[in-house]
């Protein structure tokens, strides 16, 4: 009953741009055969009739030697003569000023003095073969009629050869470009049609669904892979918003739990004085609980890259200096060695106070996981590849294996698991160096060795140049 208009998967063929473009060229290519038979039209049977009009005028100069004054009695003998010598060849009609005729081959009423082309009066023709004639009527001094005409049939038959000619080419143009436009337009709708689909199924919950590509690199292809990757990108941050709600809930459970046995315990307690350390206990977890949820929301943030539109050119040899002097006391401190080597005037494009989180974070993690009395390097250099910066030390590393698990939001290893910590440092600094173009690798400081340590490898993106704003 209800009426879908425009039915989905049958828009209007007509309306698609390639039967639209395909017109257009069809109606250019149509005006353009119309010029060319204008040219080839009025160009041959002008330059014709010219020819024939030539011989005919050439003809009177013959028969009238003295004109229009010439006698009629001495131009029916000139026709005679002529018609003696090349019969049929050329059309004489000679009458007197009554309308009878006084010479000639031709035998009907004389049309006006000028210029004609007259048609034969019946199927025979005016002579075997001659349909049409040329002709020029004069009028003497002495009121006879004369008239000489020549076979015009050639451009009766050319004048209808060329039109038939025209009409052919021009309607094969016109359906042939209707025809190859209308092929276009259902590849083109067909094209759009699985977009469409694509788009249903993937608004209908399928976030997983993509736009087939046809494998040829056309600009649809290059459309759908665009809009694909657009889709990977939405679909990465749509798992990643679940999981977050995810991690919250389920990472806030622990400290929760912790929380209300502190309290449940001071309640039970009859000592008023426990009452007050069970009440700063209380507010170090809720502390705590804050600020895992501050890291999480951080972390969703920056997957989002908004963070991007706020990004300016950083001198990094500067913040990592002051990051270097702000850390050195601390990690002398807790009796660790932290050297760093960086060379002046390294400069990328980056939010510096999430360049600065993501190295603080990098930096305790080694004070925190690389055991006692570590030795913690920072090296940057300018390399052809853009700005590397590694960070190493001598703890035991990270097994290649448990690399990926160390890199997964609140994922700890076990020698660190009693550590302060929720296992959200990695995955955070990884997120940040994401946001920056930057490889963010784990591998071992010093491969095979007792305690390999573990070195993060950063490498910024080269010259501002490459990036456009
Ligand atoms: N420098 C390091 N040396 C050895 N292990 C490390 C190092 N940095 C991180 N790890 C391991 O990776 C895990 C994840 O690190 P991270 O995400 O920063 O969480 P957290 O530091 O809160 O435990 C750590 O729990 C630890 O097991
Ligand atoms: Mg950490």
């Amino acid at each position: 009953m209800t009426r879908r208009w425009p039915a989905p998967g049958h828009p209007a063929i007509l309306r698609t741009s390639g039967v639209r473009l395909a017109a257009l060229g069809a109606a250019v290519a149509a005006m353009g055969a119309v010029i060319v038979f204008v040219v080839i039209y009025y160009g041959t049977l002008g330059s014709l009739r010219q020819t024939l009009d030539a011989s005919v005028t050439n003809e009177i100069g013959e028969i009238l030697p003295q004109g229009t004054a010439t006698p009629s009695a001495e131009a029916a003998g000139a026709i005679r003569a002529a018609l003696a010598e090349k019969p049929f060849r050329i059309f004489y009609a000679l009458a007197g000023p009554n309308g009878a005729a006084l010479a000639g081959n031709l035998r009907l009423p004389l049309p006006a003095p000028g210029w004609h082309t007259l048609d034969a009066p019946h199927a025979g023709g005016f002579a075997p073969g001659v349909t049409e004639l040329r002709v020029l009527v004069i009028r003497l001094r002495d009121g006879a009629s004369l008239l000489v005409g020549v076979d015009g049939t050639m451009i009766h038959r050319l004048n209808a050869l060329i039109r038939r000619s025209f009409l052919i080419g021009f309607g094969l143009t016109l359906s042939l470009g209707l025809v190859a436009g209308i092929g276009f337009g259902r590849k083109a709708l067909a094209r759009v049609n699985a977009v469409s689909l694509a788009s249903r199924e993937i608004m209908a919950g399928d976030l997983s669904r993509r736009i087939p590509l046809a494998g040829t690199g056309d600009e649809f292809d290059r459309l759908a892979e665009t809009v694909n990757a657009m889709l990977d990108r939405m679909q990465h941050l749509m798992e990643n918003l679940g999981a977050v709600g995810n991690d919250i809930a389920h990472d806030l459970r622990s400290p929760l739990a912790r929380l209300r046995e502190t309290l449940e315990l001071a309640q039970r307690d009859p000592d008023p004085a426990a009452a007050g350390d069970a009440i700063a206990e209380a507010i170090a977890q809720v502390d705590g609980a804050l600020a895992l949820c501050g890291a999480i929301l951080r972390l969703a943030q920056i997957e989002t890259g908004a963070r991007r539109a706020s990004f300016s050119d950083i001198d990094l040899s500067d913040l990592l200096d002051r990051l270097v002097e702000t850390y050195e006391t601390v990690a002398e401190e807790a009796g660790h060695n932290l050297v760093a080597h960086v060379p002046r005037s390294l400069s990328i494009r980056g939010d510096a106070q999430l360049l600065n989180q993501m190295f603080a974070n990098l930096i305790e993690n080694a004070m925190t996981h690389a055991g006692e009395a570590a030795r913690i390097a920072l090296v940057a250099v300018a390399a052809a590849a853009g700005v590397v910066v590694r960070l190493e030390d001598d703890g035991p590393g990270i097994a290649p294996e448990q690399r990926g698990a160390a890199l997964r939001r609140f994922g700890r290893l076990d020698p660190a698991r009693h550590r302060p910590g929720y296992g959200l440092g990695l995955p955070l600094s990884a997120a940040i160096a994401e946001l920056h173009d930057a490889a963010f690798t784990l591998d071992a400081a010093a491969p095979g060795a007792d305690r390999p340590g573990l070195a993060v490898t950063l490498v910024f993106p080269a010259g501002d140049a490459s990036r456009p704003g």
